[in-house]
């Protein structure tokens, strides 16, 4: 009885615990992300937050799906789920000129007849989405769709830190939609680019193509690592805490989320241009993409009696700023070759001003485009910075044409080392395939090598393997460790205390982990997490270029494209004998002994679906468990599935299709028997 009542207590105790942790951390979350303005420390936050990941591990039965532990996503994959709009999402009808801003005010004064207040907002440059909460706790996000279906994209969402996951404050509705603006921060855009410029992968043309595309990623483990933000700017339901959009939004603030200080309450037309003006200036200093004004009606009784036509609210205009333009001369079309042998054009232009900014050169990006444009070479062309960093050519003026030059036409042979180029299937990029040849392609290989994220060689840089290359020092990688110190001190701008660092940073390199140096080998499509899964797929090197396609891409995450391009690497004699050079000099080619520790093959070929809430290990433990030995970790179930992990509270539908297909259900014990057999 007694041991009962303790039970009891003690149960209820855990309870309250993490319902407190909980607590805490959603307004931790909150000072940090919204207000900017963290009160402890990032070790505290880190320290509470694994505090309740074990508690909810090993308490399941208080699993919450808007526990702030959720926003670190998860991995499996998810085809999203299309979700009709309780409240349709229209557009806004969009104009260039103050004039119609002035047409607009004047039909509203007509029409209503009576005093009326603007309410004007931004124009924010991303994803739209639409948040349903009920009861305070986010249950639905949902993209745009075309305006009357959307996805669901809720798992996505939730790893987004300014979001709240359950409100704060009161006078909530019961049930309400909150509509805003998914965004990617500038200098989170900038990183992102530049990180897959170094991956030589395709670069996101401006940050709402960027936001747009994370937020339809299927791992949500990685949108949480992409630093969305997002910015509200209309609350729909019934029983709304006041009767003016404003208002409403200082209310959703006070609820924890992010609405822009800079929304303004204007009584005169002459107000709202001067707010347009203001910002078509200030908004250059904004953290995020805007691309105009929206003008809204205050009063939510006024918006109903203005209505709406079929396609927008009578009660709304946006004004969208132009863009900044340039016209200027087309001197010459050039092409860079990248480490994979990407062939970029350039368009060389007589120096213009734009946005503070003097551009010389803007990116052409492929053939298609040239072609698209009809350029020749003298054209007067419009240069636009836009949403992009990296200027880029919109249109000719081909009434300057005066006498027409050269029709700009796409090299077919590589600038540097003239093989012919190639064009793989369902790529616009062009590719010089002279690998091991190709100067700008070596010396690239080998800078990517050396980067920090690779092999990390300290004392090296882009100048110095220039110039090794030029003094014919270096070839490729495996060159590096045979550099000695009478070759290299002595020579420009290189004493012995540089040349004692280069030789030490190599050195140093023999200890990297085997998985940074499959990723620092340079093949094509494989970046760090690539490189990461392989290593664990396949535990040297050796075992990794003799792996057939369908070995490959039985490893998670792996498709056909990155198996072809494993294998085409493989295939290669100068590749094999880099490695075999590398390996000879030391360079880890293995994984440890302490990195293998209990890897197996045991589940080798098979692929399984994980379910439910566990207590023993966590989803991702398991996962990697299923790697280690061999096995992949798969979204849905089929009937290719091997068998079920299954934990706690499995869902129905799920259990209803495993049984459907007679696929075999472990719970915890049974799994980790399995693969610890003795
Ligand atoms: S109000 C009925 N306010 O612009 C229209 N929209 O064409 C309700 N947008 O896709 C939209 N900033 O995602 C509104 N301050 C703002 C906005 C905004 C950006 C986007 C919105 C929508 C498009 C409207």
């Amino acid at each position: 009885m007694y041991f009962c009542l303790n039970k009891a207590i003690k149960i209820m105790e855990i309870k309250e615990k993490i319902e407190g942790l909980r607590k805490e951390l959603h307004q931790h979350n909150y000072n940090y992300y919204v207000l900017n303005n963290p009160t402890i420390s990032d070790q505290e936050f880190d320290r509470k937050l694994r505090e309740l990941q074990d508690l909810e591990e090993k308490y399941p039965q208080y699993a919450d799906p808007n526990s702030p532990t959720r926003r670190v996503g998860s991995d499996i994959n998810k085809n999203f789920t299309q979700v009709p709009h309780k409240y349709p999402m229209l557009s806004l009808s969009n104009t260039y000129s103050e004039g119609e801003i002035s047409d607009f005010y004047d039909r509203v004064k007509k029409f209503l007849n009576e005093d009326f207040e603007i309410c004007c907002e931004m124009k924010y440059d991303g994803s739209s989405i639409s948040l349903t909460y009920i009861d305070g706790k986010l249950v639905k996000a949902v993209t745009r769709g075309d305006g009357v279906v959307g996805d669901d994209v809720t798992d996505n969402v939730k790893t987004i830190r300014t979001i709240p996951l359950v409100l704060q404050g009161a006078g909530y509705p019961e049930e309400f939609e909150i509509r805003g603006e998914i965004l990617m921060p500038w200098k989170v855009f900038e990183e992102l680019n530049r990180e897959r410029e170094a991956n030589e992968e395709p670069l996101f043309a401006n940050p709402r193509n960027a936001a747009s595309g994370t937020l339809k990623l299927q791992d949500s483990t990685v949108v949480a690592k992409r630093g969305l933000d997002a910015f509200f700017y209309s609350l729909l339901g019934d029983n709304l805490p006041a009767e003016g959009h404003y208002e409403n939004l200082q209310a959703a603030a006070s609820w924890g989320f992010k609405v822009p200080d800079t929304i303004r309450k204007c009584q005169t037309l002459d107000e709202v241009i001067g707010f347009i003006n203001f910002w078509d200036v200030e908004r250059k200093n904004l953290p995020v993409a805007t691309d105009g004004v929206v003008l809204k009606v205050n009063s939510l009784i006024q918006q109903r009696n203005l209505g709406y036509t079929a396609k927008s609210p009578r009660w709304a205009i946006a004004y969208k700023y132009q863009p900044e333009k340039a016209l200027t001369r087309l001197n010459e079309v050039t092409y860079q070759v990248g480490r994979i042998g990407t062939v970029t054009p350039v368009a060389n232009l007589d120096p213009v001003q734009l946005s503070g900014t003097v551009v010389k050169r803007a990116s052409l990006h492929n053939a298609d485009i040239i072609e698209k444009l009809d350029l020749h070479i003298g054209d007067m062309v419009y240069v636009e910075k836009g949403g992009e960093i990296i200027p880029k050519i919109t249109g000719v003026d081909t009434k300057a044409r005066f006498m027409i030059g050269e029709k700009v036409k796409f090299i077919s042979r590589c600038p540097e080392c003239g093989t012919p180029l190639v064009r793989y299937e369902g790529e616009a990029a062009h590719y010089c395939p002279n690998e091991t040849a190709c100067p700008p392609q070596i010396k690239g290989k080998i800078e990517h090598f050396i980067s920090r994220r690779a092999m990390n060689i300290e004392g090296l840089g882009p100048e110095t393997i220039d110039m090794f290359y030029r003094l014919d020092l270096i070839r490729n990688a495996a060159d590096l460790y045979e550099l000695k110190a009478e070759q290299i001190s002595g020579l420009e701008r290189m004493g012995e205390k540089s040349a004692d660092n280069i030789l030490k940073g190599v050195e140093q390199s023999k200890k990297i982990p085997y998985e940074r140096v499959v990723y620092a080998l340079g093949i094509r499509f494989v970046g760090e997490t690539i490189a990461k899964k392989l290593a664990r797929a396949f535990s040297g090197i050796q075992e990794l270029a003799e792996a057939t396609s369908e070995q490959l891409v039985n490893v998670d995450e792996i498709g056909e494209r990155i198996a072809q391009s494993v294998k085409f690497y493989f295939s290669s004699p100068k590749n094999r004998e880099l490695i075999e050079r590398l390996k000879a000099a030391g360079v880890q080619m293995e994984r440890t002994a302490e990195e293998m520790e209990e890897a197996s093959d045991l589940l080798q070929g098979k692929s399984i679906v994980i379910s439910g809430l566990f207590k023993h290990y966590s989803r991702d433990e398991y996962k990697l468990m299923i790697e280690k030995h061999g096995g992949k970790n798969v979204g849905s179930i089929s009937s290719k599935t091997s068998f079920i992990l299954a934990g706690e509270n499995m869902g129905p539908a799920k259990l209803e299709k495993a049984e459907k297909l007679g696929i075999q259900i472990l719970n915890e014990e049974e799994f980790l028997k399995l693969i610890s057999p003795e």
